[in-house]
């Protein structure tokens, strides 16, 4: 089929790339030239494990193609798919204006039938704005349909999630529309839910806020097993075999960040209380995961007493392993936060020394070229992000580096046991802690 996508950000660039890669003839469109140069001169401008090989094979195949016109790829295509930023308001709200604008724009270009598809993710109720304002501006009064269908993709293995996803949710009221979309997604063989658009809406938050709430869970009941001596690995395989329960994102840590869960939770409690209806239970998942991260620090303080002067080497920058994405990251608050109370931050992260590099909060940090040289005379070393690198690094050096052997582990990467053999002070997240044997 001939598919557009609007907006190039991470959602559109997999999701274009994908559906090239399945045999559709795609065009993405993005209106920063920076970006569509790049993309042309086939360079792809985030980091995702996967997507710069799906993205030259499409290319050289002639299935994917970049442009900065909406029209062209409104033009060559049966359904134009939206993949614009919603980004957070200060006051909470989701800013809509991005989708906004594109269904204005592609209302203006709009001359014979249409699916336009929101892949964004939005608000409850978003689709019947976006078919309303389609609708004042088509000036041709051309044919549309506007189809809700949300996406589930993780950073870090989004390649993987497309090609395989666990659910396809289409929202539509129309069945030509419907039957449209589920030629787009045949290839992928997945379960195909059709709903109305609002609920198809609904499930990403939903989605999203259940997920949050997992961690939230765990991350709690991580502080019950500090008090009580419980191990929450231990806790976490005991819930997780229940198959109702399941294991998968019950790990504990120093707390969820990225751009989708603090951004959806907080967007999906103001939609709530607009409709009348908090959802107060969501409000406590984000006083936990503050509170975690709050947690996690006092132990650091609690240790090493005064912070002024100490230098802390950081593993870690990313929000989660196997992307250079530091937004709304748990390890740049960490960062953020030693760096007030005056402590010396050198810190290392495989892919997100980049982007850290711009961010004000942290800009007093050091940043080391590798995981053992940030060590080099450290009195603590904190691990904010679990990437697998930081698994193998030889500990036995990483001691014989450090001035004063404290490891403070937020994501558990370490087994304790084996920290306390080699003669490191290590705190993990609802662990004992444990002293050099
Ligand atoms: C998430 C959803 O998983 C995805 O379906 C949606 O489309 C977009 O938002 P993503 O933000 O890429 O994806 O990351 P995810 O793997 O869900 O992790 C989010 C945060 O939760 C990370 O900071 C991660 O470290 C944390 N997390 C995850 C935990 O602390 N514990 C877990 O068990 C799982």
């Amino acid at each position: 089929m001939d598919l557009s996508i609007i907006g190039s950000g991470y959602v559109g660039l997999v999701t274009g790339a994908c559906f090239a890669d399945v045999g559709h003839t795609v065009v993405c469109v993005d209106n920063d030239p920076r970006k569509i140069e790049a993309l042309q001169a086939g360079k792809v401008p985030i980091y995702e494990p996967g997507l710069e090989e799906v993205i030259h094979r499409n290319v050289s195949a002639h299935r994917l193609r970049f442009t900065g016109s909406i029209r062209e790829g409104v033009d060559n295509s049966q359904i134009v798919f939206i993949a614009v930023p919603t980004p957070q308001q200060p006051n909470g709200d989701v800013d809509l204006s991005f989708i906004e604008k594109v269904a204005r724009e592609i209302a203006g270009v709009l001359t014979s039938y249409r699916v336009i598809v929101d892949k964004s993710t939005v608000p409850v109720k978003t689709g019947e704005k976006v078919a309303e304002s389609i609708k004042r501006y088509n000036r041709h009064g051309a044919k549309f349909d506007v189809v809700s269908n949300p996406e589930f993709l993780r950073e870090g293995c989004a390649v993987g999630d497309l090609m395989h996803p666990d659910r396809i949710v289409i929202g539509a009221q129309s069945e030509h529309a419907i039957d449209l979309m589920k030629k787009v997604y045949e290839p992928f063989m997945a379960p195909i839910l059709v709903t109305d658009i609002n609920s198809a809406e609904l499930i990403k938050h939903a989605a999203n806020s259940f997920l949050a709430l997992k961690i939230s869970y765990i991350n709690a009941l991580s502080a019950i097993c500090e008090a009580s001596g419980a191990n929450i690995e231990k806790v976490a395989d005991g819930i997780g075999m229940d198959r109702r329960i399941g294991r998968d994102f019950l790990n504990a840590g120093i707390g969820y960040g990225g751009s989708c869960f603090p951004k959806d939770i907080a967007a999906f409690v103001t939609i709530c209380e607009q409709l009348g209806v908090p959802f107060n239970l969501l409000k406590e998942v984000q006083r936990i995961n503050t509170a975690q991260k709050e947690r996690f620090l006092k132990a650091i303080r609690e240790t090493l007493w005064v912070l002024r002067e100490k230098k802390i080497a950081v593993w870690g920058l990313t929000f989660k392993p196997d992307t250079d994405d530091i937004r709304s990251s748990v390890a740049i608050d960490l960062v953020a936060a030693l760096l007030r109370e005056g402590a010396h931050v050198i810190a290392y992260d495989p892919k997100g020394i980049e982007k850290a590099r711009d961010v004000k909060t942290i800009a007093d940090a050091k940043f080391a070229s590798s995981a053992l040289e940030a060590t080099d005379g450290a009195e603590a070393l904190i691990v904010a992000t679990e990437w697998s690198e930081f698994a193998n690094v030889d500990l036995a050096v990483v001691k014989s580096k450090m001035t004063t052997p404290i490891v403070f582990d937020g994501r558990n990467l370490f087994d304790p046991e084996t920290m306390g053999q080699l003669g490191f002070r290590y705190h993990s997240i609802g662990r004992a802690s444990v002293k050099p044997h």
